[in-house]
């Protein structure tokens, strides 16, 4: 039996270091969550002794996160799913979205169900609110096996400018970043 395709919704690093085997990717967004810098990292952008912080999901009636959707080929969905598992170890967990598009190109559903990693209050790594000014400290101080903290963020904000997405909070942080 066909199994349907598997779509991957990425709204942080999955945004600009996909890293893994997709047939199409697509600029969409979806409803009712908004991104924001509230999980620590101890195994990418950080180390346990210092986490540094990366992109969450967080639930805001009305609110929309734009991100990059990626349809993966039927017989690459299993080593797919476990790449992504094994990457997003550090208190990511799966979740199913919908996602919308912009605009629907013939022949395409206007809307896809897709896997997303989130990562909820209820894992070890969640560091959960801060001003932004002690956000952009943390992220400036950390680094990790995957490289610097600030990296995650410039390129982040690059790859929504770029896809001429919104993301107040994700910009705002750019902005002291840069400017220290
Ligand atoms: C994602 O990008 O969708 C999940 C969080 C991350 O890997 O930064």
């Amino acid at each position: 039996m066909e199994r349907s395709p598997l779509w991957i919704f990425g709204y942080g690093s999955l945004v600009w270091r996909p890293d893994f085997a997709f047939v199409e990717r697509r600029t969409g967004w979806i409803e009712g969550f908004t991104r924001r810098f509230w999980q620590g990292s101890t195994d990418h952008r950080g180390v346990p002794e210092s986490p540094g912080r990366v992109a969450t999901l967080v639930r805001q009636p009305g609110a929309r996160c734009w991100g990059s959707v990626y349809r993966v080929a039927s017989e690459a969905r299993g080593s797919v799913l476990t790449k992504l598992d094994h990457r997003e170890r550090g208190g990511f967990v799966r979740d199913e979205v919908n996602v919308r598009f912009p605009i629907a190109p013939d022949g395409f559903e206007p809307s896809v169900q897709a896997q997303l990693y989130l990562a909820t209050p209820e894992n070890a790594n969640y560091l959960g609110p801060a001003s932004l000014t002690e956000i952009a400290e943390q992220v400036r101080a950390s680094h990790g096996p995957s490289g610097p903290n600030v990296e995650y963020v410039l390129e982040l904000a690059a790859a929504l400018r770029e896809m001429e997405a919104e993301d107040d909070h994700v910009f705002a942080l750019e902005a002291l970043l840069v400017e220290s």
